[in-house]
Protein backbone atom coordinates (compact mmCIF):
# COMPACT_ATOMS: atom_id res chain seq x y z
CA UNK A 1 0.00 0.00 0.00
CA UNK A 2 1.54 3.40 -0.90
CA UNK A 3 0.49 6.31 1.49
CA UNK A 4 1.46 9.44 -0.11
CA UNK A 5 3.10 12.21 2.48
CA UNK A 6 1.99 14.84 1.17
CA UNK A 7 -2.30 14.29 1.75
CA UNK A 8 -2.25 13.13 5.57
CA UNK A 9 -5.03 13.17 8.00
CA UNK A 10 -4.25 16.18 10.27
CA UNK A 11 -6.11 14.15 12.87
CA UNK A 12 -6.66 10.36 13.09
CA UNK A 13 -8.69 8.86 15.68
CA UNK A 14 -8.50 4.77 16.61
CA UNK A 15 -11.11 3.19 18.65
CA UNK A 16 -8.89 0.30 19.72
CA UNK A 17 -10.83 -2.66 20.23
CA UNK A 18 -11.00 -6.54 19.86
CA UNK A 19 -8.11 -6.81 22.89
CA UNK A 20 -10.57 -9.37 24.74
CA UNK A 21 -10.98 -11.30 21.52
CA UNK A 22 -7.80 -11.87 21.02
CA UNK A 23 -7.32 -13.36 23.89
CA UNK A 24 -9.74 -15.56 24.28
CA UNK A 25 -9.15 -17.25 21.06
CA UNK A 26 -5.83 -18.21 22.62
CA UNK A 27 -7.35 -19.42 25.74
CA UNK A 28 -6.12 -16.82 27.00
CA UNK A 29 -7.52 -14.09 30.26
CA UNK A 30 -8.82 -11.08 28.37
CA UNK A 31 -6.16 -8.93 30.38
CA UNK A 32 -3.65 -10.23 28.41
CA UNK A 33 -5.11 -9.24 25.78
CA UNK A 34 -4.93 -5.73 26.71
CA UNK A 35 -1.79 -6.53 27.55
CA UNK A 36 -0.27 -6.68 24.27
CA UNK A 37 -2.88 -3.63 23.64
CA UNK A 38 -0.42 -1.85 24.60
CA UNK A 39 2.64 -2.96 22.02
CA UNK A 40 0.18 -2.40 19.54
CA UNK A 41 -0.47 1.66 20.77
CA UNK A 42 3.77 1.90 20.39
CA UNK A 43 3.52 0.41 17.13
CA UNK A 44 0.89 2.69 16.05
CA UNK A 45 2.33 5.93 17.82
CA UNK A 46 5.71 5.79 16.72
CA UNK A 47 4.61 4.89 12.93
CA UNK A 48 2.43 8.26 13.26
CA UNK A 49 5.15 10.19 14.68
CA UNK A 50 7.16 9.02 12.00
CA UNK A 51 5.17 10.23 9.31
CA UNK A 52 4.19 13.31 10.79
CA UNK A 53 0.56 13.10 12.08
CA UNK A 54 -0.63 16.00 13.62
CA UNK A 55 -2.94 14.11 16.41
CA UNK A 56 -3.74 10.84 17.28
CA UNK A 57 -6.55 10.42 19.68
CA UNK A 58 -6.76 6.75 20.94
CA UNK A 59 -9.99 5.00 22.64
CA UNK A 60 -7.98 3.72 25.83
CA UNK A 61 -11.15 3.67 28.17
CA UNK A 62 -14.59 4.67 27.53
CA UNK A 63 -16.79 6.33 30.24
CA UNK A 64 -19.33 2.72 29.78
CA UNK A 65 -15.97 0.56 30.40
CA UNK A 66 -16.23 1.25 34.17
CA UNK A 67 -19.26 -1.05 33.96
CA UNK A 68 -16.77 -4.51 33.24
CA UNK A 69 -15.90 -6.92 35.72
CA UNK A 70 -14.07 -5.33 37.87
CA UNK A 71 -10.92 -7.49 38.12
CA UNK A 72 -10.73 -5.97 34.14
CA UNK A 73 -10.92 -2.47 35.09
CA UNK A 74 -8.22 -2.56 37.53
CA UNK A 75 -6.09 -4.32 35.30
CA UNK A 76 -7.08 -1.63 32.88
CA UNK A 77 -5.88 1.27 35.12
CA UNK A 78 -2.45 -0.80 36.33
CA UNK A 79 -1.51 -1.52 32.65
CA UNK A 80 -2.51 2.03 31.96
CA UNK A 81 0.07 3.14 34.25
CA UNK A 82 2.37 0.78 33.39
CA UNK A 83 2.29 2.26 30.01
CA UNK A 84 2.77 5.89 30.63
CA UNK A 85 5.91 4.68 33.07
CA UNK A 86 7.57 2.39 30.14
CA UNK A 87 7.08 5.66 27.77
CA UNK A 88 7.39 8.13 29.63
CA UNK A 89 11.37 8.41 28.25
CA UNK A 90 9.67 8.15 24.36
CA UNK A 91 7.07 10.76 24.54
CA UNK A 92 9.48 13.37 26.33
CA UNK A 93 12.53 12.21 23.91
CA UNK A 94 10.11 12.32 20.62
CA UNK A 95 8.61 15.59 21.58
CA UNK A 96 5.05 14.39 21.64
CA UNK A 97 2.94 16.25 23.83
CA UNK A 98 0.56 14.18 26.09
CA UNK A 99 -3.00 15.02 26.94
CA UNK A 100 -6.06 13.37 27.51
CA UNK A 101 -9.69 14.05 27.38
CA UNK A 102 -13.08 12.66 29.13
CA UNK A 103 -13.34 12.69 32.92
CA UNK A 104 -10.12 12.60 34.04
CA UNK A 105 -11.32 12.86 38.26
CA UNK A 106 -12.49 9.36 37.56
CA UNK A 107 -9.28 7.33 37.34
CA UNK A 108 -7.67 6.40 40.41
CA UNK A 109 -4.65 7.81 42.12
CA UNK A 110 -2.40 5.08 40.73
CA UNK A 111 -3.03 6.78 37.36
CA UNK A 112 -3.30 10.23 37.87
CA UNK A 113 -0.02 10.21 39.73
CA UNK A 114 2.25 9.30 36.78
CA UNK A 115 -0.19 10.73 33.85
CA UNK A 116 -0.88 14.31 35.18
CA UNK A 117 3.10 14.75 35.34
CA UNK A 118 3.31 13.20 31.76
CA UNK A 119 0.78 15.81 30.66
CA UNK A 120 2.25 18.97 32.33
CA UNK A 121 6.25 17.84 31.25
CA UNK A 122 5.10 17.50 27.40
CA UNK A 123 2.93 20.59 26.86
CA UNK A 124 5.33 22.05 25.09
CA UNK A 125 5.83 19.38 23.03
CA UNK A 126 4.80 20.22 19.16
CA UNK A 127 6.50 17.07 17.30
CA UNK A 128 2.80 15.28 17.25
CA UNK A 129 -0.07 15.48 19.91
CA UNK A 130 -0.99 11.99 21.37
CA UNK A 131 -4.22 12.41 22.96
CA UNK A 132 -5.58 9.76 25.85
CA UNK A 133 -9.56 8.95 25.68
CA UNK A 134 -9.81 8.23 29.30
CA UNK A 135 -13.22 7.84 30.81
CA UNK A 136 -14.52 9.12 27.29
CA UNK A 137 -17.79 9.43 26.55
CA UNK A 138 -19.22 11.23 23.41
CA UNK A 139 -22.59 12.24 24.93
CA UNK A 140 -21.23 12.66 28.68
CA UNK A 141 -18.83 15.47 26.67
CA UNK A 142 -22.03 17.30 24.52
CA UNK A 143 -24.03 17.35 28.16
CA UNK A 144 -21.22 18.51 29.98
CA UNK A 145 -21.03 21.04 27.77
CA UNK A 146 -24.53 22.00 27.41
CA UNK A 147 -24.83 22.10 31.17
CA UNK A 148 -21.76 24.72 30.98
CA UNK A 149 -23.64 26.55 28.63
CA UNK A 150 -26.74 26.91 30.38
CA UNK A 151 -25.14 27.85 33.30
CA UNK A 152 -23.40 30.88 31.22
CA UNK A 153 -26.65 31.80 29.80
CA UNK A 154 -28.56 31.35 32.98
CA UNK A 155 -25.93 34.00 34.45
CA UNK A 156 -26.07 36.35 31.45
CA UNK A 157 -22.66 35.93 30.55
CA UNK A 158 -23.97 34.61 27.07
CA UNK A 159 -26.88 35.24 24.89
CA UNK A 160 -28.47 32.38 23.64
CA UNK A 161 -28.76 34.09 20.03
CA UNK A 162 -24.63 33.92 20.46
CA UNK A 163 -25.23 29.64 20.72
CA UNK A 164 -24.76 28.57 17.60
CA UNK A 165 -22.16 25.61 15.70
CA UNK A 166 -18.87 27.26 16.21
CA UNK A 167 -19.50 29.00 19.60
CA UNK A 168 -20.28 24.95 20.58
CA UNK A 169 -17.25 23.49 19.13
CA UNK A 170 -15.10 26.13 21.10
CA UNK A 171 -16.52 24.66 23.95
CA UNK A 172 -16.31 20.53 23.40
CA UNK A 173 -13.17 19.44 25.00
CA UNK A 174 -12.56 17.14 22.41
CA UNK A 175 -12.49 19.70 19.89
CA UNK A 176 -9.44 21.70 21.07
CA UNK A 177 -7.05 19.29 18.36
CA UNK A 178 -9.79 20.12 15.73
CA UNK A 179 -12.12 17.59 13.62
CA UNK A 180 -11.36 14.32 13.62
CA UNK A 181 -9.85 13.19 9.69
CA UNK A 182 -9.93 9.69 9.86
CA UNK A 183 -11.31 7.65 12.53
CA UNK A 184 -9.81 4.16 12.36
CA UNK A 185 -11.98 0.91 14.27
CA UNK A 186 -10.05 -2.04 14.70
CA UNK A 187 -11.27 -5.49 15.56
CA UNK A 188 -14.24 -6.07 13.20
CA UNK A 189 -17.19 -4.32 14.56
CA UNK A 190 -18.52 -1.41 12.83
CA UNK A 191 -20.02 1.09 15.31
CA UNK A 192 -19.13 4.46 16.43
CA UNK A 193 -19.34 3.40 20.35
CA UNK A 194 -20.03 7.24 21.97
CA UNK A 195 -16.52 8.23 20.58
CA UNK A 196 -15.92 11.34 19.36
CA UNK A 197 -20.08 12.26 18.42
CA UNK A 198 -19.20 16.04 17.82
CA UNK A 199 -15.69 15.94 16.02
CA UNK A 200 -16.10 12.99 13.91
CA UNK A 201 -19.03 14.44 12.12
CA UNK A 202 -17.45 14.16 9.16
CA UNK A 203 -14.62 11.74 9.86
CA UNK A 204 -14.14 9.36 7.40
CA UNK A 205 -14.04 5.52 8.92
CA UNK A 206 -12.43 3.06 8.66
CA UNK A 207 -12.94 -0.50 9.65
CA UNK A 208 -10.11 -2.89 10.10
CA UNK A 209 -10.97 -6.76 10.60
CA UNK A 210 -7.55 -6.60 12.82
CA UNK A 211 -8.02 -7.82 16.79
CA UNK A 212 -6.00 -4.52 18.18
CA UNK A 213 -3.15 -6.35 19.65
CA UNK A 214 -1.81 -7.63 15.89
CA UNK A 215 -2.10 -4.10 14.89
CA UNK A 216 0.82 -3.17 13.05
CA UNK A 217 2.34 -0.21 10.81
CA UNK A 218 0.77 -1.81 7.79
CA UNK A 219 -2.21 -2.27 8.90
CA UNK A 220 -2.06 1.44 9.51
CA UNK A 221 -0.51 2.64 6.74
CA UNK A 222 -3.81 0.67 4.37
CA UNK A 223 -6.28 2.68 6.48
CA UNK A 224 -4.13 6.03 5.48
CA UNK A 225 -3.87 4.60 2.39
CA UNK A 226 -7.81 4.27 2.05
CA UNK A 227 -8.14 7.78 3.42
CA UNK A 228 -6.22 9.20 0.55
CA UNK A 229 -8.63 7.59 -1.85
CA UNK A 230 -11.66 8.91 -0.48
CA UNK A 231 -13.48 11.98 -1.57
CA UNK A 232 -14.59 14.43 1.15
CA UNK A 233 -17.22 16.36 -0.23
CA UNK A 234 -18.49 18.00 3.19
CA UNK A 235 -22.21 18.41 0.93
CA UNK A 236 -20.85 19.31 -1.84
CA UNK A 237 -20.84 17.75 -5.40
CA UNK A 238 -17.75 15.88 -6.93
CA UNK A 239 -17.17 18.63 -9.43
CA UNK A 240 -17.64 21.30 -6.62
CA UNK A 241 -14.50 19.44 -5.04
CA UNK A 242 -12.39 18.91 -7.89
CA UNK A 243 -12.58 22.71 -9.29
CA UNK A 244 -11.36 23.66 -5.57
CA UNK A 245 -8.70 21.10 -5.46
CA UNK A 246 -4.93 22.09 -5.24
CA UNK A 247 -3.21 20.72 -8.22
CA UNK A 248 -2.08 17.61 -7.73
CA UNK A 249 2.06 17.61 -6.04
CA UNK A 250 4.34 15.53 -7.05
CA UNK A 251 4.41 13.71 -3.66
CA UNK A 252 6.54 11.61 -1.82
CA UNK A 253 5.61 7.66 -0.72
CA UNK A 254 5.90 5.56 2.12
CA UNK A 255 5.89 1.89 1.20
CA UNK A 256 4.03 -0.67 4.03
C1 LIG B 1 -10.76 -2.93 23.60
O1 LIG B 1 -10.83 -4.30 23.54
C2 LIG B 1 -10.17 -2.44 24.91
C3 LIG B 1 -11.12 -1.72 25.74
C4 LIG B 1 -12.37 -1.53 25.46
C5 LIG B 1 -10.61 -1.17 26.98
P1 LIG B 1 -12.05 -5.11 24.15
O2 LIG B 1 -11.71 -5.47 25.57
O3 LIG B 1 -13.33 -4.39 23.97
O4 LIG B 1 -12.02 -6.41 23.26
P2 LIG B 1 -13.26 -7.23 22.72
O5 LIG B 1 -14.12 -6.29 21.94
O6 LIG B 1 -13.98 -7.79 23.91
O7 LIG B 1 -12.63 -8.29 21.87
C1 LIG C 1 -14.96 0.94 22.74
O1 LIG C 1 -14.83 -0.44 22.74
C2 LIG C 1 -14.11 1.54 23.81
C3 LIG C 1 -12.66 1.43 23.64
C4 LIG C 1 -12.04 0.92 22.61
C5 LIG C 1 -11.88 1.95 24.72
P1 LIG C 1 -15.90 -1.38 23.45
O2 LIG C 1 -15.47 -2.76 23.22
O3 LIG C 1 -16.09 -0.97 24.86
O4 LIG C 1 -17.21 -1.04 22.63
P2 LIG C 1 -18.62 -1.79 22.59
O5 LIG C 1 -19.18 -1.72 23.96
O6 LIG C 1 -18.39 -3.19 22.15
O7 LIG C 1 -19.43 -1.03 21.59
MG1 LIG D 1 -14.70 -4.41 22.48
Amino acid sequence: MLVEVRRLPRHVAIIMDGNGRWAQLRRQPRTEGHRRGSDAVRRVVRAARRLGIETLTLFAFSEQNWDRPPDEVEALMSLLREFLVTERDEILGNAIRLTTVGRIGRLPAMVREVLDPLVEASASHRAMTLCLALSYGGREEIADVARRIAQCAASGSVLPSDVDESYVSKMIPSMEFGEVDLLIRTGGEQRISNFLLWGAAYAELHFSPTLWPDYGEADFFDALAAFQARERRFGRTSAQVRESAPSPSVASHVQS
